[in-house]
Parts: C-alpha cells; structure tokens; sequence
C-alpha cells in the first residue's frame, strides 16, 4: 500500500506480533483482535444465537440493579472499566441514581463517543470520561475522590486474562477505588463443552471472520503477506485450564513475510488468540479473594449459566 495514505502502524501491535509469531507457542494478545472491523465483529457475536453471554449478563443486570443499588446504595460515584455500553450501563446509572459516571477506557475515541451517547440519555448526571489503562492503577477525578466508589466491570472480560493477570486487575482496581468500594463483576461460567464450543465457533462464521481478521490486519497494517485462506479459525475447551481457547490453524505448510521478518508454519500449526476462562462459583469468590475482594452477593442464571457478582473492598486484615 502506498506509505502516505497508511495509518502510522502502532509500534505495540508490530512489537507482539513479531515476538508472538517468533515464539515456540505461537500467540498474539488478544486485545489486537479489536480494531474497527474486529470491534464491528464482536459486536455482530454478541447477537448470535449461540453466544448466550450479553443477553445473560444483560437479563441478570436488568433483573438485579435494584439489588445492588439496596446493598451498595445509591448516590456512590459509578466507576465502569471499559467505554461504557449503550444498554447494560444505563440498567445500572437509572437503579444506582449514582453522584457521578466514570467510564475509564484505554481508547479516548471510544471513551467520548460512550459518554456524549450517556450524557443524551442522563442529562444531569456528571459524566467524568477518563483515558488511561485501568490494568494499573490510575487517578481518578479530583471532583470523585471524596465519594465512595462502585465499580462496573461486565461482559465477563475478565475471563479473557489468564488468572495471574485477572487477579493483578483486580488488585489495581481496588487500589484505584479504595477501601469500603464495591465492585461489580460478570463471570462466565463452567457449562457442557458444546454449549461453550457453539458459542465460540458459531454456524455463521462470524466468530471465524472476528479471528481470521487478526491476519487481515497483520498484512494491512505490517505489510504482511499472510495467505489468510490458508487458515482456519478453531475453539478449543482446554479443560485443566478451565477456558475456550482461540486459535488459527494452518491448513497447509505455510511460508510468509511481516514487516520484513520471515515466518514459516507447518501444516496443523497454530496462532493462539485468545483465552476465554469459565469460572465456577467457588473459582470466581477465590479469584475476587486472592485481588483484595469480600464477595457479599451473587446472582446466578438460570442452570447457573453466568453470574454477576457484588464485591466489597474492605479493610485488609491479618490472617492465618
Ligand atoms: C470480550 N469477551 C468477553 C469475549 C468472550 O466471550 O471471551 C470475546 C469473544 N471472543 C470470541 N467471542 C467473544
């Protein structure tokens, strides 16, 4: 492609690619999945018949905001990790009725459009967007600090980091939020492996088009020349590491070239591109344990599908 009329390649995405494709398990952070077309594709996912996630956490939400506002309160400054949803953060501002709205989010583009669709919605509520990566702590707005904190944190996103690095997330956002904060957070769970195989490798093939377009992007942002036709998109349970795992199989042996470095794969190899963890209850109450939070309530889908779960940050204590 002609170099002025490329977008300046994001020197992260073309550092993880290169190591990923280097390394002897090949893999690529999943969060490379989400550019405009990746973020469209997820989007078309969280409609499909087969992912029962958004509607779940939507429908528990919907059943159980005015729980959590009876709990936690109302009038506590809502803290949502992530741009913020057009439907499931309004379920939660209109029970909680919060002081002020912070979405946090890496992205300042997603983050303005989020707010500015919150703010048509809730006119007199002060909406504090702020950009930063709330994997480490952060600071919040100067016009919050004196008010006691709620987290949001839906979608069960926190699946897609393996634990070591859920449980750090959770630790830095008890850290951002404070002592006696509650939290709000949405696991999947552990369910029959072709319930979690359809949802993750769907008949329409938008799940497959979402992966494969991690190629796609390779060879149009690093001057890749990828044979995307060559792979094919797989989901996999790995069962002792309780998570679907996404992957991209070679189909044939494959030679390619990005950004100059040269990559060679053999048949039936694969680029792993996501991990999606499932939780069971007393997995989800040990993970938010191990990150600094007392598990007061859980509300549970019917068969125990999915669960929300409200978290206190209290004070640490010395223990045996
Ligand atoms: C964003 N996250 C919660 C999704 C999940 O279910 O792990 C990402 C996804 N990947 C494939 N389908 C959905």
């Amino acid at each position: 492609m002609n170099e002025l009329r490329r977008p300046p390649t994001d020197p992260a995405f073309r550092a993880d690619v290169l190591a990923g494709l280097a390394a002897p398990i090949r893999a690529i952070p999943a969060r490379w999945l989400y550019d405009h077309r990746g973020s469209e594709l997820f989007e078309a996912i969280t409609e499909l018949p087969e992912y029962y996630l958004t509607r779940t956490d939507f429908a528990l939400l919907d059943r159980h905001a005015g729980d959590v506002a009876r709990i936690a309160g109302t009038g506590d400054v809502v803290v949502e990790f992530g741009s913020g949803s057009s439907t499931k953060t309004p379920l939660l501002l209109r029970a909680v009725a919060p002081a002020a709205y912070v979405p946090v989010d890496i992205s300042g583009a997603f983050l303005r459009q989020s707010a500015d669709a919150l703010q048509g919605l809730f006119p007199s509520l002060p909406i504090h967007p702020v950009e930063a990566d709330f994997m480490r702590p952060f600071q919040l707005p100067a016009a919050v600090a004196m008010r006691r904190k709620l987290g949001f944190f839906p979608g069960s996103t926190i699946g897609n980091m393996v634990p070591g690095t859920a449980v750090d997330l959770l630790r830095a956002m008890r850290q951002t939020l404070g002592v006696g904060a509650f939290l709000l957070i949405a696991m999947d769970r552990v369910k029959p492996i072709e319930t979690l195989l359809a949802a993750y490798d769907d008949a329409q093939g938008v799940t497959a088009a979402f992966n494969l377009n991690l190629l796609h992007r390779i060879n149009r942002e690093l001057d890749g020349d990828v044979p995307v036709e060559a792979f094919a998109h797989r989901a996999i349970w790995n069962d002792g590491l309780s998570r679907i795992e996404m992957h991209l199989e070679a189909m044939e042996d494959v030679r390619f070239e990005v950004a100059g470095a040269r990559f060679e794969m053999r048949r039936g190899e694969t680029i792993h591109t996501e991990n999606s963890h499932k939780y069971g209850p007393r997995d989800a109450r040990l993970l938010l344990t191990a990150g600094g939070w007392t598990v007061t309530d859980e509300w549970t889908a019917e068969g125990d599908t999915f669960a929300i779960l409200l978290a206190r940050a209290d004070p640490l204590r010395f223990a045996p």
